[in-house]
């Protein structure tokens, strides 16, 4: 297994639509997703999606529980109004986090790591993240879903101004 690099903000691998995975199985594709979630484990993030690491396919990994699971061309559908405000950081914009609105309840579909097909709902953090995560798929970050630009800054001036906003990162990068 490998610590692959992160592309930042501003790498223009982040902003385009990546393709779907022809063959899961591909020995490449499961490579892959080792490095993504030791990559994801060492950075201390809670999610991390394929391009942020340069390369452009649809797929993402991310925490579940004690455990971390991967997410293979998948398929969101919001089961709640796009309203619930919450705190999001990112891998690919260090120090930083902002208030995004997300559902709170999705159906999710797609495949797994071994290939298998997964549908499934998800509420709360792990909808936000699965929320996040394809958002990266489509070239999309967080910074281009801000309601209010003022709830977005460093996390380390907002932790000391006492802005309610998670000081470790397993609570917000992705
Ligand atoms: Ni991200």
């Amino acid at each position: 297994m490998a610590i692959l690099k992160i592309a930042r903000m501003g790498h223009p691998v982040l902003l385009q639509r990546a393709e779907p995975v022809v063959d899961p199985t591909d020995p490449e594709i499961q490579r892959l997703i080792n490095d993504m979630a030791e990559t994801m484990l060492d950075a201390q993030g809670i999610g991390l999606a394929a391009p942020q690491v340069h390369v452009p396919l649809r797929l993402f990994v991310w925490r579940n529980g004690p455990g971390v699971s991967a997410l293979i061309n998948p398929e969101l559908t919001l089961l709640d109004p796009v309203e619930d405000v919450g705190w999001e950081g990112c891998l690919s914009i260090p120090g930083l986090r902002a208030a995004i609105r997300r559902s709170h309840r999705i159906g999710f579909r797609g495949l797994d790591a071994e290939g298998q097909e997964v549908e499934g709902e998800a509420e709360g953090l792990a909808a936000r993240v699965m929320q996040h995560e394809t958002d990266h798929l489509d070239g999309i970050l967080y910074t281009m879903r801000l309601h209010d630009p003022r709830l977005f800054g460093f996390v380390e001036e907002m932790s000391r101004a006492e802005r309610d906003v998670p000081k470790e990162k397993p609570d917000g990068s992705a």
